[in-house]
């Protein structure tokens, strides 16, 4: 399996960026896959001046892709503004990532999701109306 992957999959698998809590997070986005079983929760801390995203951890129980493509995702959100972290798509994270094998990006998508709900929680605190985002389940296992 190691072999299908890119060398940055591997590195951010081996050595995630961004691995943890944020204790006082603005936005926590809890996703799970129910066929795979696997867990991602991301938290943001957001500027409420300007929107931007200025600090992103996760905690994953799940896959390499899994755990690589949540690296990617916090690292890919820092420094932007929520409208333009949700631009963001799986194949964005995918990409970043060197891609992904196509039974593994699915993975990506949950990774997206966890951006999404986070980014919802944040909105929703601030009393604005959350984003519907239509997300293509490509699980393929
Ligand atoms: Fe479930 Fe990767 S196998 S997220």
């Amino acid at each position: 399996m190691e072999g299908q992957y890119s060398d940055k999959v591997m590195e951010h698998f081996r050595n995630p960026r961004n691995v943890g809590e944020i204790a006082d997070a603005d936005g926590i986005g809890n996703v799970g896959n129910p066929v795979c079983g696997d867990i991602m929760r991301l938290y943001i801390k957001v500027d409420p001046k300007d929107e931007i995203i200025t600090d992103a951890k996760f905690k994953t129980f799940g896959c390499g892709a899994a755990i690589a493509t949540s690296s990617m995702v916090t690292e890919l959100v820092k420094g932007k503004t929520i409208e333009e972290a949700l631009k963001i798509s799986n194949h964005a994270v995918a990409e970043a990532l060197g891609g992904l094998p196509k039974i593994k990006m699915h993975c990506s998508v949950l990774a997206e999701q966890a951006l999404v709900g986070a980014i919802n929680d944040y909105l929703k605190k601030h009393g604005k109306p959350p984003i519907a985002k239509n997300f293509k389940d490509e699980h393929e296992a």
